[in-house]
């Protein structure tokens, strides 16, 4: 256990499920700092000081986990923030502070899924272009103009409240929350209770984004995962899709639209990871928990980026 403390760069359910646990066994209460890009909150609050905000690149990282007394960086981070994982790689081995990587293991195909796994975005719209004609993207809004070129497609496309908007760069809400969040914390002033689940059907959810989408024909639908089966269901059979587009993001909150695309014979295109960082990697909040109590050795150590971090596993 580093006699320091802990650097959480979180934003995903299995960083806040480590916080959790961090919190129930650490000796000093502030011993984690829980670190998120400000984009998406925890639906729960977290019981340790959290910030919240960019870093202002690897020398700011680096300069924080030096003031901080960081002792051990986890990156909890989502398969696909790629930089500030190689953000907090090149930060870690200037100073060298040790880091451990949770990452989830992707999805894999089972009996009856009808799956295609494309390289890129653009192999997305490629894929696309060959096949479909109702087509659900649940991809965020950052990468949508690669199926800008893409017509006799109708896409419904599924965002985050958030997302309906542009981003803006998040270093330009740096904050600090040094208790349990968030009843009366600026991170959560518009509502005190989490967000319920599922999709919204009326129509100020249906309506159009505050700033268009570069797509030819689209509706957006907003909603607050994660989603039910059910929902899943029911959105694919509405607006009848034909082909679901995600990222190979892994984890069981992802897992019910896939389930749903294979019992209705939806096609998936799923666009791979960027490849992770090197380093001591686990896959779940129990074994970095293991690691840092030092219980246990990672369940993997990824030696180059172009090692595949992961076995097949059904999650
Ligand atoms: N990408 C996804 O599909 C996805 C999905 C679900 C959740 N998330 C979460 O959303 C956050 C942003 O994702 P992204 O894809 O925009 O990341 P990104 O492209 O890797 O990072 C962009 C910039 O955002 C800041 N940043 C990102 N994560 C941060 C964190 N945990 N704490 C402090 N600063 C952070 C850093 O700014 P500075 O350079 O100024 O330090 C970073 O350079 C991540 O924390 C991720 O876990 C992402």
């Amino acid at each position: 256990m580093p006699s320091k403390r802990i650097l959480l760069l979180g934003g995903t359910a299995e960083a806040a499920d480590l916080a959790r646990r961090l919190a129930e066994t650490l000796a000093a209460p502030d011993g984690v700092i829980v670190s998120l890009a400000g984009l998406v909150k925890p639906r729960r609050p977290l019981p340790c000081p959290m910030r919240v905000g960019g870093f202002g690149g690897v020398e700011g990282l680096e300069t924080y986990l030096q003031n901080e007394e960081i002792g051990l960086v986890v990156d909890a981070t989502h398969p696909f923030a790629a930089t500030i994982s190689a953000h907090a790689r090149q930060a870690c081995d200037r100073t060298r502070i040790p880091r451990l990587t949770l990452a989830r293991p992707p999805w894999t195909a089972g009996p009856g899924d009808a799956w295609q796994e494309v390289e890129s975005f653009e192999g997305a719209a490629a894929a696309l272009s060959d096949r479909a004609q109702r087509a659900l993207l649940a991809l965020g809004r950052r990468r949508l103009t690669v199926f800008a070129g893409l017509t006799g497609i109708r896409f419904t496309v599924r965002l985050l409240e958030h997302d309906r908007h542009k981003p803006s760069h998040c270093r330009d809400s740096v904050y600090v929350v040094n208790r349990p969040l968030f009843q009366k914390d600026r991170a959560d002033s518009r509502e005190n209770s989490a967000p319920r689940s599922g999709f919204d059907f009326s129509r100020s959810a249906l309506a159009a984004p505050a700033d268009p989408l570069p797509l030819a024909d689209y509706e957006v639908i907003t909603g607050h995962p994660p989603y039910s089966l059910e929902e899943e269901r029911r959105l694919m059979q509405e607006k009848r899709i034909d082909t679901l587009v995600i990222k190979q993001s892994g984890g069981a909150a992802g897992q019910a639209k896939l389930t749903a695309a294979r019992e209705l014979g939806v096609h998936v295109i799923l666009v791979a990871r960027p490849e992770a960082e090197p380093g001591e990697c686990v896959a779940t909040a129990d074994e970095a928990l293991a690691w840092i109590t030092g219980s246990a050795r990672p369940s993997r150590i990824l030696a180059s980026k172009s090692g595949h971090p992961f076995p097949g596993r059904r999650m």
